[in-house]
């Protein structure tokens, strides 16, 4: 094999589920329907399926269509069956280190049911939206499983969203009910989420109730009639007892969740109760090997596509134990999270480069101080992971034991898609080849494919279990977005590279999409927040690269007459990005510019802005405006 490869210890495959992988992915090339139909198989279903896959009507593909399936069933009620009733299903610790809180599959059937209960009461029912919008708190999962469980669509909006992001997500999705808390806790500061959304509901008429939790004891006002404690509500009859499971269709909604794009607004992505069940299911069980002795600890929150499917969805699937914490990495001091391994015996640690870089900084002796024996697998997703945070990873965290799973996917994808299984030999920096079922191919612009070692774009040919099924409210956008250009194939929108061995490299989103540690924001989110600001009068939002970050937000703002450039009022534009959309997108920089670059069509040249700002060639500028 080419380049620097890391083999597999026979130590750390031995109880690998897939022993085999050459011969599973030829199985699955074989029969794509057969591989999915034995694993839905492993899941309980209220009725089978008829067809495994109707590609009658694409790219609209059913999966596991006549089934009758609720996820929350196979997430809880089928492990209260078996010895897992009294396995750990939740330990959850809080950001002070204060407060730990442990849930048994038991005790988590009794919380989802309860607020499933509560859910219903306020009136909410099958294909109804629910907006979730919380820190990272066990009753966040609660109310996930909940919502599915009665058959209502989830959309959790990341906690790092501020007003705008908000409102607009939940004026999109129509919801009838909010569930949020008081407020959470980021770095010991309090971020006051229920004010977020008593702003954000201004002008949100569909919402006709908040369920308030209490986490953090704050005063807050509660408008009545509209907004419930949740503990007042779980005093009353109706909340406690049992809580029937919705017999769902295998391809029902199951949950919404916004994402970024290139141009407009963000979309919803739609996935569903089954075929999401059974790729997320699988890719969990097969790559990151669980088992009943694990303990799984995904750093994600709840309000990515990552923490649905590998915080929540996959992990109880599979009746693992999974670990939440409500923090950071570095709060209050940068070995936080080794001493959480340490404490809570974690045994496979999923997280993202932009924490790696950002912990390697801080030195080997903070991990070292800590006893990290009981890992024995890690992971890495959201970006592509620079070879030498890989090792770092590998070396200091590992103990060069553990093999590292670099797992490329999307929120459209549900499930990984490009990953390595623990039998397979990695490359740090390389996803190596597609997940059982699937195949990719890159392309050139016109759509011919490019030899291996070229640079170009990333298609997926093979239809998936777990793939979107549509944007919500806007099926033309799926089909124009991900089908059009490449008739048959999905275009993922990153640019990535195959080399001699058929692994796969990804380099990055082609489209106006960027990446700020890990956080996916469109270009056009940031510029729609800062056109509402006075002195703007237009604005152009590029990625550039950032050591920690992965890239970082640049701004370009040209001013109204009469307001001049000055560094108060580049901060000020900073903070009312932050302000209005949230934290996470709070610009690197803003800079002011007499004009921006634009084509004779009026189309901003952000290419052209990129390269000027890292000193790079403009490059073709002949559709350039005089
Ligand atoms: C984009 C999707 C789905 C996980 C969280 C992100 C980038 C994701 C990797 C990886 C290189 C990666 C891609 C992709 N990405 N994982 N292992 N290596 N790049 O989901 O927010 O929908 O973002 O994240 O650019 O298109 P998302």
């Amino acid at each position: 094999m080419e380049g620097e490869v890391y083999y597999p210890s026979q130590e750390s495959t031995a109880q690998s589920y897939v022993q085999d992988w050459e011969a599973l992915a030829e199985s699955a090339r074989n029969d794509l329907q057969g591989f999915w139909a034995e694993r839905a198989n492993e899941l309980f279903w209220f009725k089978k399926w008829d067809k495994v896959l109707d590609d009658s009507n694409k790219p609209f593909y059913r999966w596991f269509d006549g089934g009758k399936v609720n996820i929350t069933y196979n997430c809880v009620d089928v492990h209260l069956q078996t010895f897992r009733k009294n396995k750990l299903a939740l330990i959850w610790e809080a950001e002070d280190g204060k407060s730990e809180r442990t849930f048994s599959y038991y005790a988590l059937n009794r919380e989802v049911s309860r607020m499933a209960n509560i859910i219903k009461a306020m009136g909410v029912g099958k294909g109804d939206r629910v907006t979730i919008y919380m820190g990272r708190i066990p009753e966040i999962t609660f109310a996930m499983l909940a919502c599915a469980k009665i058959g209502a669509i989830h959309s959790v909006i990341f906690g790092g969203f501020s007003v705008d992001a908000l409102h607009e997500r939940i004026a999109d999705s129509e919801s009838k009910l909010i569930i949020t808390c008081d407020g959470s806790m980021q770095n010991g500061k309090l971020v006051e989420l229920k004010k977020i959304v008593d702003e954000s509901l201004r002008h949100c008429p569909t919402v006709e109730n908040v369920i308030v939790v209490k986490r953090t004891g704050h005063e807050i006002p509660m408008e009545g009639g509209r907004d419930h404690w949740f503990h007042d509500l779980c005093a009353l009859p109706i909340a406690n007892g049992k809580c029937a499971t919705e017999v769902m269709d295998a391809e029902d909604p199951l949950f919404i969740l916004y994402t970024s794009g290139s141009t407009g607004k963000p979309k919803a992505i739609v996935h569903t109760h089954g075929g999401y069940m059974v790729g997320t299911y699988t890719t969990l069980k097969y790559v990151f090997d669980i088992n009943d002795e694990d303990r799984f600890w995904c750093t994600a929150d709840p309000g990515w596509i990552t923490g649905h499917s590998y915080l929540v969805y996959g992990p109880f699937l599979n009746g693992a134990t999974v670990f939440m914490f409500e923090g950071g990495p570095a709060y209050p001091y940068p070995n936080r999270w080794w001493q959480l391994i340490e404490r809570f015996g974690i045994s496979i640690f999923y997280t993202a480069p932009t924490a790696i870089r950002a912990l390697m900084r801080f030195g080997d002796a903070w991990p070292n101080k800590h006893d990290l024996s009981s890992l024995r697998l890690l992971g890495s997703v959201g970006e592509p992971i620079n070879p030498e945070a890989w090792k770092w990873f590998h070396r200091v965290i590992g103990k060069e034991r553990c093999p590292i799973m670099d797992t490329w996917w999307q929120t459209e994808t549900g499930a990984f898609m490009i990953t390595p299984t623990p039998v397979v030999p990695l490359k740090p920096g390389s996803g190596t080849r597609p997940f059982f079922g699937q195949e990719a191919e890159i392309v050139d612009e016109e759509g011919n494919p490019v030899p291996d070692g070229q640079e170009g774009f990333l298609l997926l040919k093979n239809p998936w279990p777990s793939m979107m099924r549509t944007i919500y409210g806007d099926p033309d956008r799926y089909v124009s977005t991900y089908w059009s250009k490449y008739p048959g194939k999905y275009m993922t929108g990153d640019s990535a590279r195959r080399d001699k061995d058929g692994y796969y490299w990804i380099i990055g989103r082609v489209d106006d999409v960027i990446k700020v540690s890990g956080h996916r924001l469109g270009t056009a989110e940031v510029e729609s927040a800062l056109i509402t600001h006075t002195a703007v009068a237009e604005s152009a939002a590029i990625g550039l690269p950032h050591e920690v970050k992965g890239q970082a937000i640049y701004c370009f703002v040209q001013l109204k007459p009469g307001f001049a450039p000055s560094e108060d009022l580049s901060e000020e534009l900073r903070q009312h990005v932050s302000r209005h959309l949230g934290p996470i997108a709070r610009p690197e920089e803003v800079s002011f510019i007499d004009k921006l670059p634009k084509t004779r069509s009026g189309k901003i040249m952000r290419r052209v802005l990129k390269a000027r700002a890292q000193g790079l060639p403009e490059g073709d500028l002949s559709t350039l405006e005089e």
